[in-house]
């Protein structure tokens, strides 16, 4: 952080609100009045002004709170998918599974028909997904937890994962997982371990203590980082377009987020506020009203 300090930062990936002024064009024009979301940085703040082709109209009868976080999340948990699609892998495996994006995700891979296996660390996060109709859970806090594992992902198929954590040992179990899954069906013994790629991507870094992975999973592996904008530039305006129009639809069901308090600015930088957000725990997700006083 040596880096930040003494400077002003603006802050705030995404926000929604409603277009009070407007440029000359028939599009800017077209927007007064109404809700859009945005995504631009500096959003931490009562006004923001930016291009018109930058705003996503919210439909009617959408309301600025539920249209705040339609970006990073959403497009985060599409992306998965889409990024599962896209590199050749038929199911996926998500950590810290019952978060906010988790489970849109849970909501986005029963629509699609795409098997999920969720990694959750508490038996009440389990519960919760599982009402939202998930199928496969493993609680890494369950002396049956490497088991649980490869069974679900004999299961599905899963060759792919996306690890919120980041730190810890859970990447590497998760492809230890994998290849033991895999290895089932193996015909003969290599000693180079199967030819099936296993790839993690840490996309979170909930848990920052250094990765440990202990490479017992043979030789066809990856793990990267995972981040939404490069995806987004990756796969061009279109497919992002595409992608943003399905939130925009399925904002009040499969995107919907709920917060545990609506704060003010100021408020977000009282101490005993960081305290609650800073957890980053299931369902505390706090809202920032930047029209709120105090
Ligand atoms: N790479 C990207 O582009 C991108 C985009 C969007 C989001 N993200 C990341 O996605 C993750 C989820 O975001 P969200 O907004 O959905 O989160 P959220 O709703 O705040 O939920 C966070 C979840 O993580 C769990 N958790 C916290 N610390 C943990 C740890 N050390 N080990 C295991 N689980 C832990 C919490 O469970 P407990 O209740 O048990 O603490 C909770 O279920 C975050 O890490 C975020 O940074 C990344």
């Amino acid at each position: 952080m040596a880096g930040r300090l003494g400077q002003s930062l603006p802050a705030g990936n995404e926000g929604a609100g409603v277009v009070v002024e407007a440029g000359a064009s028939a599009a800017a024009q077209a927007l007064l009045g109404k809700t859009v979301a945005l995504i631009g940085g500096a959003m931490y703040a009562q006004y923001r002004s930016i291009q018109a082709d930058q705003c996503l109209l919210l439909p009617a009868g959408t309301t600025a709170a539920e249209g705040a976080s339609c970006f990073v999340n959403p497009l985060t948990a599409l992306g998965m998918v889409e990024t599962m699609r896209r590199e050749g892998h038929s199911a996926l495996v998500h950590t810290a599974a019952a978060s906010n994006l988790g489970q849109m995700l849970q909501k986005i891979c029963l629509a699609d028909g795409v098997a999920l296996v969720n990694i959750v660390r508490k038996p009440e996060q389990a519960a919760l997904l599982r009402a939202l109709g998930a199928k496969h859970v493993c609680d890494a806090s369950s002396a049956s937890f490497m088991d649980d594992l490869i069974e679900a992902l004999a299961a599905t198929g899963a060759t792919i994962a996306f690890d919120a954590t980041g730190g810890g040992k859970l990447a590497g179990q998760i492809l230890i997982a994998m290849e033991a899954a895999i290895n089932r069906n193996a015909k003969e013994f290599s000693r180079y371990g199967s030819a099936v790629h296993k790839q993690v991507y840490l996309y979170g870094n909930l848990d920052l203590s250094p990765t440990e992975i202990s490479r017992s999973f043979g030789m066809a592996w990856g793990m990267g980082g995972w981040l939404l904008f490069p995806f987004l530039d990756k796969i061009g305006a279109a497919a992002t377009q595409a992608l943003k129009q399905r939130v925009a639809a399925e904002l009040k069901t499969t995107f919907a987020s709920h917060y545990a308090r609506e704060i003010s600015l100021a408020q977000a930088l009282q101490a005993e506020l960081i305290a609650v957000y800073g957890q980053r725990a299931t369902g505390t997700k706090l809202l920032i009203n930047p029209s709120l006083g105090g």
